[in-house]
């Protein structure tokens, strides 16, 4: 069984139907029977039969509970994940099930590798976190790089970097409200070993199409999980990199290194917060489809070797990234449904699905070699 929890919001509403497009029946979970009903009724009024709807609200973590069984599929997009999404992973730990979501944030992807993936090993629940445009792609071109560059690799650098965004907003405000949570927590990097950093610290310009793109460092999964593909050779530096700030690059470098200082200030970060979410009204719930239509997103990955020659490069493209992340949750959900994954324990996207099936299954949600 499939559960797509959290599926009357944005993303939830677009996985949804990309789920439904690829021929599975997941039952539609979230805290609102009057969305969910809208949402089933107008699927079914597209001929793709009814779906059954499920309530549950992670303020009632038995609600949570109730939605799986053990192997079941649970793909979440309740977000913010820092402050939503801990119910929906305990859950999936407690029962051993399958679990993807959609996060973007690096502070919960570190719970869920450090604190949960490790309960998740003697729960026997696999746990395959940020399986969206934030981070699958850098995991795909990075795995490819470490594996084409045929000689001793000391880093591999991944850039994330948009293109096609005009003046119209092309994210939505639940994308938004979790880029705001992030200002007031800690992010990561790899040197051999997870060590703690600010989002933004470093920034470094790539070329995509002659464009020079300014971009700047954030925590992600590639961190976690290219070394582990790296295996006994080992890999010493992962560097993961968004250019999606365009001239403002430079500034939020620059706060990012006043900002930890500010927030120690006696209640900075609840003023911070609240900030955010008054903010937060102003951005519309759903992007403009016709500027999302405009975006084309690429990613570069990189395999150096100690003396920061660079060995082997791949690059991907795709187009709008809420479609990518609704058709690779889709893609992931029905693999894990039909094939299993790897394993149980905190997982990258190779590491649960392979890749050669990693790489098909991208191809199929609309992400491409270039
Ligand atoms: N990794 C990526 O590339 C990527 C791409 C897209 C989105 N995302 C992330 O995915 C998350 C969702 O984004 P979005 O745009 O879909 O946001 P959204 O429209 O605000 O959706 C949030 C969902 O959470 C549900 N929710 C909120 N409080 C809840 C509660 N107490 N119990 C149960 N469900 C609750 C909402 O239910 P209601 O419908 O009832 O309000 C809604 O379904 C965000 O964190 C965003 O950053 C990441």
């Amino acid at each position: 069984m499939v559960v797509l929890f959290g599926a009357t919001g944005y993303t939830g509403r677009r996985t949804a139907e990309a789920m439904v497009r690829r021929g599975l029946r997941p039952v539609l979970a979230g805290r609102s029977p009057g969305r969910l009903t809208s949402l089933a009724q107008r699927l079914e009024k597209l001929g793709f039969g009814k779906l059954d709807v499920v309530t549950a609200d992670i303020g009632d973590a038995a609600s949570v509970r109730a939605l799986i069984g053990r192997g079941d599929v649970l793909v979440s997009t309740v977000g913010p994940f820092i402050r939503l999404g801990g119910p929906a992973l305990s859950a999936s730990v407690d029962v051993g099930a399958i679990y993807l979501d959609s996060t973007g944030e690096p502070p919960f992807i570190r719970r869920v590798f450090e604190e949960f993936g490790p309960r998740a090993q003697q729960t026997g629940a696999s746990l395959i976190t940020a399986f969206g445009h934030d981070y699958v792609p850098g995991n795909l071109a990075g795995a490819l790089a470490l594996g084409s560059s045929g000689g001793r690799v000391h880093r591999v650098e991944v850039g994330y970097l948009i293109g096609g965004t005009g003046r119209s907003p092309v994210i939505s405000r639940g994308t938004f409200a979790s880029i705001v949570g992030l200002v007031t927590e800690q992010s990561f990097t790899w040197r051999a070993g997870i060590k703690p950093e600010p989002t933004g610290s470093r920034m470094r310009t790539f070329s995509v199409g002659g464009r020079d793109c300014p971009a700047l460092t954030i925590g992600s999964t590639e961190h976690y999980s290219l070394p582990r593909l790296a295996g006994r050779v080992g890999l010493p530096e992962v560097d993961v990199y968004l250019g999606f700030f365009g001239p403002a690059a430079r500034a939020l470098q620059l706060s990012s290194r006043v900002i930890p200082a500010l927030l120690a200030l006696p209640g900075a970060r609840s003023a911070v917060r609240r900030i955010g979410q008054f903010a937060a009204h102003w951005i519309a719930e759903e992007p403009d489809p016709s500027a999302l239509a405009q975006v084309t997103s690429h990613v570069v990955g990189t395999a150096y070797d100690a003396a920061g020659t660079a060995l082997a490069q791949v690059r991907l493209e795709s187009g709008d990234p809420y479609q990518l992340t609704a058709n690779l949750l889709a893609w992931g959900a029905q693999r894990a449904a039909e094939h299993g994954v790897s394993g149980p324990g905190a997982l990258g996207p190779v590491e649960a699905f392979g890749l050669p099936a990693l790489e098909a299954g991208a191809l199929q949600a609309g992400l491409r070699r270039v």
